[in-house]
């Protein structure tokens, strides 16, 4: 009836609009019907009342996941054994619905429109989101898988083909795991090794190019970015690290396969595969220092709120439509230049904040704006 949102968004100026969540037994909420119609959406309430909550479903009816766990069960409102999340939205004119549906020890299941999909990876890019919150400064300072996840979830929201390769590679390294630790104990032979050491050094290598491109794009973007918020003292540059330096690599693939088998004594007593992109790092330097080590916790923030506007900036580009901007409780951690900035950003994005305190709001337009108080799981609604 509608046609696939996935071809619909890209026709014309991508206008995007999300409309209404329907949550049911979802984290703390037994049933909530919110109203997203307005530009900008203030949810507020005390503490662990269920604000974050309203994030997640919407950061999962965008990306296919929480941003908080891997385990979908947690998701489910306790004492209960299935969840929905559904979203009514408009794109380029057209009223639309996605939905998930989870039933406790099912796989999920993605309805767009009504029409069940088989692979609950159709949902990407259909709302395209850039979530920032107090744990975005792990992009900066945290592990080497949390600058990984933010480049996957990039990657996987703009490009199809991303995703397929990184779930073929995923599951050719648990393959070649598996044989890594059989022959431990001599139950394989060193022949299915090459196999999987081929499949992998080919498909990993598709998933390096891409992040390398990306981390190019994203540093420039940074940077124009950070000049804005902190005088333009300060430089970032963004090293995509791999098995070897980027720029001594001369034959593609054949450089990390060449790499593995020089190193397979080693895999086979860890009995784990040591080299590829699910090893890799992206690693951020702020005037030529390591950020992860050398800055300050207000400048990692920066670089953090940095990252996610460059993150923002080029899903819009490549997508063609403005993303839904998620913030969750970041205002009390930034300084007055960075809230200005950031308030600004706003300005023409359908945004979600959540916040313990509305007055630090005040500077929004009143205009098109509400505000969702939100107290034990349940939605009170006061639109201005
Ligand atoms: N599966 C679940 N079933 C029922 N309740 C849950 C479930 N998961 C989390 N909760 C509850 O949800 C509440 C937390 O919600 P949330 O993280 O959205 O809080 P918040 O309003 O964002 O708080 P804060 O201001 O502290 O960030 C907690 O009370 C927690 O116990
Ligand atoms: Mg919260």
């Amino acid at each position: 009836m509608f046609g696939s949102p996935v071809e619909v968004k890209r026709q014309d100026g991508g206008f995007l609009r999300i409309k209404r969540l329907y949550l049911k037994n979802f984290r703390n909420y037994s049933e909530a019907d919110i109203d997203f119609s307005y530009s900008t959406s203030l949810i507020y309430g005390d503490n662990a009342q269920g604000k974050t909550n309203i994030i997640e479903a919407l950061f999962m009816i965008s990306t296919g996941k929480s941003h908080r766990t891997n385990n979908v069960n947690e998701l489910i409102k306790h004492g209960k054994n299935h969840f929905r999340v559904l979203l009514d939205f408009e794109d380029n004119g057209y009223d639309q619905n996605i939905e998930i549906r989870y039933i406790k020890g099912k796989r999920k299941e993605l309805f767009i429109n009504g029409v069940k999909k088989d692979k609950i990876s159709d949902m990407l890019g259909v709302i395209p989101s850039v979530l920032f919150s107090p744990e975005s400064i792990l992009y900066v300072k945290g592990s080497p898988g949390e600058r990984r996840r933010i480049m996957d979830i990039v990657l996987c929201q703009v490009k199809k083909d991303y995703l397929i390769n990184l779930q073929r590679y995923n599951r050719i390294i648990k393959n070649k795991n598996i044989v890594l630790k059989q022959m431990q104990i001599g139950r394989s032979e060193e022949k299915q090794l090459d196999v999987w050491d081929e499949e992998a050094s080919m498909t990993g290598f598709k998933i390096i190019k891409e992040r390398q491109m990306l981390t190019e794009e994203l540093e420039s973007r940074m940077n124009g970015i950070i000049k804005g918020i902190s005088e333009g003292k300060e430089r970032i540059s963004i090293k995509y690290k791999t098995f070897k330096e980027i720029d001594k690599i001369q034959n593609g693939h054949k450089d990390l396969l060449e790499t593995i088998i020089n190193n397979r004594e080693k895999e086979i007593e860890t009995g784990s595969s040591i080299y590829g992109p699910h090893r890799d790092d992206m690693e951020i330097l702020l005037n030529g220092k390591n950020a992860r080590m050398f800055c300050s916790q207000g400048q990692q923030r920066s670089i953090a709120l940095s990252l996610c506007v460059a993150v923002m900036g080029l899903m819009e580009e490549k997508l063609g439509k403005k993303t839904l901007l998620l913030l969750d409780d970041v205002m009390s951690e930034l300084d007055e230049k960075r809230q200005k900035f950031l308030l600004e950003l706003i300005g023409n994005r359908q945004t979600v904040i959540t916040t313990t305190e509305k007055t630090k709001y005040n500077a929004l337009s009143q205009n098109n704006i509400s505000f969702i108080k939100v107290s034990s799981g349940k939605i009170i609604e006061e639109n201005a």
